[in-house]
């Protein structure tokens, strides 16, 4: 596990220079917001990595900018029958035991209450403080438990699969963390228009075999 202090230096300089950085190079797949899921009076967001979720209680690891509540997802210091809406984004990949937070989040549903998880399926190693696994769709719903699913699919396609592999290939060949940085502004800017090609292949349900983060929406039931 790294230095809590490096992942903080880490992250704050990600915000720093986030203004740099090209737009991601993935197209949201606007389905993904299809369920009629409004907020209530608390939501939880969990792993907000510093950027601020308006109208949610932003839980991280790290006692970062913007970060309401600094507590391990697998433990949630909150009483049960709390939120309405629970946001759970690229998260799961880097907890130890995903399924304690899975467990958690339904703990801490209030009957009727939805959760929208998101995690990756073909996508590069990226430490948030580490890297454990993978899911595919029906892995993700492995995971419900007694919470229905109420809707699924991929957030980002094959293209940006291909785009991020691009980047992240790139980086490799470069020997300092400044190249490595300046490959990533050049090269993103470059390729992010790119991204919208998967607004046609996420058309096709062959998309799966290179998907590249999906989602599901649970919700405990009434
Ligand atoms: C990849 S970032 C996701 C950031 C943001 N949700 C997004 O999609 O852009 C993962 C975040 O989850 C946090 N995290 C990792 N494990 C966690 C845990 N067990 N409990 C709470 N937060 C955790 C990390 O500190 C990091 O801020």
């Amino acid at each position: 596990m790294p230095d809590p202090s490096q992942m903080l230096l880490q992250y704050s300089l990600r915000q720093r220079f986030r203004w740099l950085l090209p737009p991601a190079p993935v197209w949201h797949n606007p389905d993904e917001w299809k369920v009629d899921s409004p907020l209530g009076r608390w939501n939880l967001y969990i792993g907000s990595a510093g950027s601020h979720a308006p109208g949610y209680v932003n839980l991280d690891l790290f006692p970062l900018k913007n970060v309401d509540v600094a507590a391990n997802a697998e433990l949630l210091p909150f009483l049960d029958n709390q939120f309405t809406r629970v946001e759970c984004d690229a998260v799961l990949e880097h907890a130890e035991f995903p399924d304690k937070i899975i467990r958690e989040i339904e703990r801490v549903l209030k009957p009727g209450g939805y959760a929208h998880i998101v995690v990756p399926f073909c996508h590069p190693y990226h430490a948030y403080p580490a890297d454990f696994r993978r899911y595919t769709p029906e892995g993700l719903r492995q995971l419900a438990g007694a919470l229905e699913v109420a809707a699924e699919g991929w957030r980002t396609g094959p293209t940006a699969t291909l785009l991020v592999t691009i980047l992240e290939y790139a980086k490799l060949w470069m020997p300092t963390r400044p190249l490595r940085g300046a490959v990533h502004i050049v090269l993103g800017w470059c390729l992010f228009p790119l991204r919208y090609l998967d607004a046609i292949l996420l058309r096709s349900p062959n998309s799966r075999i290179l998907g590249n983060h999906c989602y599901i929406w649970l919700r405990k039931p009434a």
